[in-house]
């Protein structure tokens, strides 16, 4: 196996360690079987942080210099893990609960399977997720035209059901997604809970 990607998905947002520095990452390994493997960039490309940066010199002095589809996202992630944490969403006109959240204590963001899904399978590809929790990985495949199939060893807290059901409502226009790429809530700093609590001046 050859590891062409060790990426870090960061996010924001956790449980708060005491004895330890608290995690705020997640790293994906992707390794490839050969040489020859599927990596379609274009599909995952992201807006480019100065897309009228232009050819200084040169044939194309003058002309953007980037590429028109947005640039490579990098090998560092971030998608909202948790908007769910009140500690943050517990603010007037923004939702305390993330739109994915179902019981399962360590699902990921659709959002996230879905890059790697776009870059690294093409359309008709199977996708496996051997730990396939409350299925977001096969949820993430199927709604970009691939198969999927999934295993789960927990019966008790009924994870098959819910993904199942999840499936179902993918396909009915019921399952609420938080769509790919949309912004990293930032708080402005305005916010209530940004501010120094009264107690601590
Ligand atoms: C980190 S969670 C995956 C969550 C999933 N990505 C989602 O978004 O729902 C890992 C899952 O793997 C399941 N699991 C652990 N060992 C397993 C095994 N040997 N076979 C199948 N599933 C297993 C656990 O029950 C748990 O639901």
């Amino acid at each position: 196996m050859y590891l062409r990607n060790r990426i870090i998905w960061h996010f924001g947002h956790g449980l708060h360690a005491t004895k330890r520095f608290s995690g705020r990452y997640e790293t994906v390994l992707w390794f490839t079987k050969t040489c020859d493997y599927t990596f379609n960039l274009d599909e995952v490309r992201v807006l480019s942080k100065y897309p009228r940066k232009k050819h200084y010199k040169g044939d194309k002095k003058g002309k953007p210099s980037g590429n028109p589809l947005g640039k490579n996202p990098s090998d560092i992630w971030e998608f909202a893990l948790k908007e769910w944490d009140n500690e943050l969403w517990d603010i007037p006109n923004v939702k305390s609960n993330h739109p994915e959240k179902t019981s399962h204590p360590c699902q990921f963001p659709i959002e996230l399977v879905e890059r790697c899904v776009l870059a690294l399978t093409d359309e008709n590809d199977w996708v496996l997720d051997p730990y396939a929790g409350v299925a977001s990985s096969l949820i993430a495949a199927l709604m970009h035209n691939r198969r999927a199939m999934g295993a789960e060893i927990d019966k008790e807290n009924g994870y098959i059901e819910i993904g199942k059901k999840r499936i179902y409502d993918y396909y009915s226009g019921n399952l609420k997604i938080r769509p790919l790429g949309k912004e990293v809530y930032k708080p402005t700093g305005k916010e209530k809970v940004s501010q120094v609590p009264i107690e601590w001046n």
